[in-house]
């Protein structure tokens, strides 16, 4: 076993001095509440790329905020560690999922707070604080040092929690600048405290809105229920025949593109000290669901699934109301492994739910595709990954593990394939963050380890490139 790696003196002295500083600062962006979703808070999301554009500038980068059609990127560059040190490109994104339900939040979702070692705000993890840590361990090499031992480029984004529509034309405009020996992207999470992780997959996602539609309008459902077909009662059966009683998925010719993990990948899942009692415990439910026949951690990492994310139909005030409800509306999405693509699941899922719900059957369907993104699969070979393994194991004391992720990122895949460089996945979060949901967290240690890891990694691997050469 090699000795274990340890963060350069210098600059973990730097970390630690500026620590209550990388907080409070940390504290100001997340005060911003950038919902990329909500057109009530573009000017909040436009002053998140402002706060960020404005940070950048003053750790010493050359910053541009540059338009899209939607939200703005912030691009920042540093590029004086000479032409023969690799180009890292970090990504991340300053956009945050709604904060709603707002009264579901012990502190208000824009008021960050520390409670028991985990700071608390809407975007703490996903993704402000991880991108956070990148800033403050390249500010650390440029304060000690003067310098990077890579040329850097900063890429954030306003629109990855509304699936990054304007994200794929951009890369591919600026496809020269952006070229790189290496994208790192800090927005996923460890497996468990304590267990660095590297990531090796993504599943993709096609997301849909189906509307069914039947009489012109609400109707009384006892001058009419019985006679009329009902809009949700034929949503509901619909919805009801997307899977089969082995809980797969019942869309003819789904599971077509499905390549299998390869064993070895299976093994090392297998081998990852999961615990289903203490999954359950997690998320408070006394059983868990999906395809027969495969282990938790194979039904989120490597298998497809098809979820219901909304519902919505008739009346769902206090009390009751007696109405057969003129339309239903679902939103429902898929998760998608490869070699699976949004755009050929979008033709299976409409053509199944015609099936289901034909002309003849009183009502119709319409059916819109709102996102997508491709699955993605890592072979974790070469000098970026060797860097990351040993800036991990200093940082956190021990090796990575490998893992997978059930959650998207659908730009991963357009990075690979635009700018041919690899994409090295290292998240910072923890089981139970909270994510999306009320009471989002980030573990106070994990910001500072990951940025340790951070500030080792750029060495690492300008070290590795150099001897790689
Ligand atoms: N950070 C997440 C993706 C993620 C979640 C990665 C969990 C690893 C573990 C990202 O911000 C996200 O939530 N993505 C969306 C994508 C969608 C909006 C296109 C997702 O997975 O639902
Ligand atoms: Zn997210």
């Amino acid at each position: 076993m090699p000795s274990t790696p340890t963060i350069p003196r210098d600059l973990s002295s730097w970390l630690d001095a500026h620590d209550a500083d990388a907080f409070a600062q940390l504290n100001e962006f997340l005060r911003i509440p950038s919902v990329s979703a909500r057109s009530e808070h573009n000017a909040d999301t436009a002053a998140a790329a402002g706060w960020l554009h404005a940070a950048l500038a003053r750790i010493g980068f050359t910053v541009e905020t540059l338009p899209t059609p939607g939200h703005p990127v912030v691009l920042a560059e540093w590029r004086k560690a000479g032409p023969n040190a690799p180009t890292i490109l970090i990504y991340g994104h300053y956009d945050v999922q709604p904060a709603e339900p707002l009264e579901l939040w012990t502190s208000p979702a824009f008021d960050p707070t520390v409670r028991d070692g985990k700071l608390f705000a809407r975007g703490s993890v996903d993704d402000k604080g991880q991108l956070w840590a990148h800033v403050m361990a390249l500010a650390a090499h440029l304060d000690v040092r003067g310098r990077l031992p890579v040329n850097v480029i900063v890429l954030a984004e306003g629109e990855e929690e509304v699936g990054s529509p304007n994200l794929a034309p951009f890369i591919e405009k600026h496809m020269i600048r952006l070229a790189c020996d290496a994208v790192v992207i800090s927005d996923s999470a460890m497996f468990a405290p304590g267990i660095p992780s590297i990531l090796s997959s993504l599943r993709g996602l096609a997301y849909f809105e189906v509307t069914v539609r039947g009489p012109s309008g609400d109707l009384h459902s006892g001058m009419y229920g019985g006679a009329v077909v009902n809009p949700a009662m034929a949503l509901a059966r619909a919805l009801a025949t997307l899977h089969d009683a082995k809980g797969r998925i019942a869309i003819k010719g789904f599971y077509d593109k499905v390549k299998p993990f390869p064993a070895a990948v299976l093994k090392g899942m297998r081998a990852l000290p999961h615990s289903d009692a203490r999954f359950r415990k997690e998320i408070g439910v006394r059983a868990l669901g999906g395809e027969a026949g495969k282990t938790t951690l194979e039904k989120l990492w490597t298998r497809p699934t098809c979820e219901i994310n909304g519902l919505l139909s008739g009346y769902t005030g206090e009390g009751a109301k007696t109405v057969l409800p003129g339309e239903a509306m679902a939103k429902v999405s898929f998760r998608l492994v490869p070699d699976q693509r949004p755009e050929v699941i979008e033709r299976l899922f409409k053509a199944h739910l015609m099936r289901q719900l034909p002309a003849s059957s009183g009502v119709t369907v319409k059916v819109t595709a709102l996102h997508g993104g491709r699955p993605w699969r890592a072979d974790l070979d070469g000098p970026v990954f060797d860097a990351a393994r040993i800036a991990l194991r200093a940082a956190f004391g021990r090796a990575p593990v490998i893992v997978g992720e059930g959650g998207s990122i659908p730009v991963v895949g357009d990075f690979e394939r635009i700018l041919g460089a690899p994409v090295l996945l290292v998240g910072f979060g923890l089981p139970g963050e909270n994510a999306h949901a009320p009471d989002e967290w980030i573990g106070v240690r994990n910001f500072r380890d990951g940025t340790r890891t951070m500030a080792m990694l750029y060495e690492e691997f300008a070290a590795r490139h150099a001897a790689g050469a």
